[in-house]
């Protein structure tokens, strides 16, 4: 007897789309790359693109441990088609190998997403020059020039491709002592702004996530002191800081079939931080 769950024999059923997670796969078919993937944002990212069925290249600065650790969850996750790419995203030849690398490991590149983010605190006035180019070059060299390498392997294969950048509602906000880092996701945003136009031919769309405040490793310090928390709360209107997987969730909607007609676009994840005015 015909199974009228699946009038389409060549499709897959929605029952076979739903993971044990119960998480339908979107992704199924797709290769995703995501830096900085060893931990915090980056890591839960890998894991949600991996249960919504897509290959995953795990990358990071150095194949230590923790990258191990994502790419086992990865695994876990049922994701057979997974692998571990080191790389410092700041050096371009970096960028360059890690891109050739998982097209040659994963067969193709169709999501690229530019996790890899550092921050450092500093007064304005005695900020140094080191600083500056880690920030910079992390923050926005790298996905400048892996979307560079990311555009051009599209290009010569053709059927487009998705860029999220995970930014931060600091590509809108001042953050006092953090100048290096708001001028580099400012740029971010001018960047994916920019490349929107301009890779539109390729079927390329670009969109950035800006997070609030997330609980990684980036806010292990302000965690970790109450009075900080409660100073930060009282400007989240949802009160509480998100979860890794509140952001993994936007990328996931972003990289698949539902946001196709999106571009130039950034997503707040924030609970609301950024929009924030009270009078008391
Ligand atoms: C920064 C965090 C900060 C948060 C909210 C993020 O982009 O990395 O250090 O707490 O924005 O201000």
């Amino acid at each position: 007897m015909r199974d009228k769950r699946n009038l389409h024999p060549h499709r897959p059923s929605l029952g076979d789309l739903i993971t044990s997670k119960g998480t339908a796969m979107g992704l199924q078919g797709k290769v995703a790359l995501v830096t900085g993937a060893a931990q915090g944002i980056g890591r839960a990212i890998a894991l949600r693109l991996a249960q919504e069925g897509a290959a995953v290249a795990v990358e990071d600065r150095a194949a230590n441990d923790r990258a191990e650790g994502t790419l086992k969850e990865v695994e876990a996750a049922g994701c057979d088609r997974a692998v571990l790419i080191a790389g410092d995203v700041g050096k371009v030849e970096d960028d360059q190998r890690v891109i050739a690398e998982t097209v040659e490991r994963l067969g193709r590149i169709d999501i690229l997403v530019n996790n890899a983010g550092v921050e450092r605190r500093a007064d304005f006035i005695d900020a140094t020059e080191a600083d500056y180019d880690l920030v910079m070059h992390v923050n926005l060299k790298g996905p400048y020039f892996l979307t560079q390498a990311f555009a051009r392997h599209v290009r010569d294969r053709g059927n487009g491709g998705r860029i999220v950048n995970i930014s931060s509602v600091h590509e809108e906000l001042p953050f006092p002592h953090f100048a290096s880092y708001c001028a580099s996701k400012g740029g971010l945003k001018m960047l994916m702004r920019n490349l929107s136009v301009e890779l539109a031919p390729l079927g390329i769309t670009v969109n950035n996530i800006a997070p609030g405040a997330i609980k990684t490793p980036i806010n292990a310090h302000l965690m970790g002191d109450p009075a900080l928390m409660q100073a930060l709360l009282k400007n989240i209107p949802l009160k509480r800081l998100g979860s890794p997987e509140d952001v993994a969730g936007a990328v996931a909607f972003l990289a698949g079939d539902d946001a196709a007609y999106m571009t130039g676009s950034t997503l707040y994840v924030d609970g609301g931080l950024l929009w924030n005015y009270t009078e008391q």
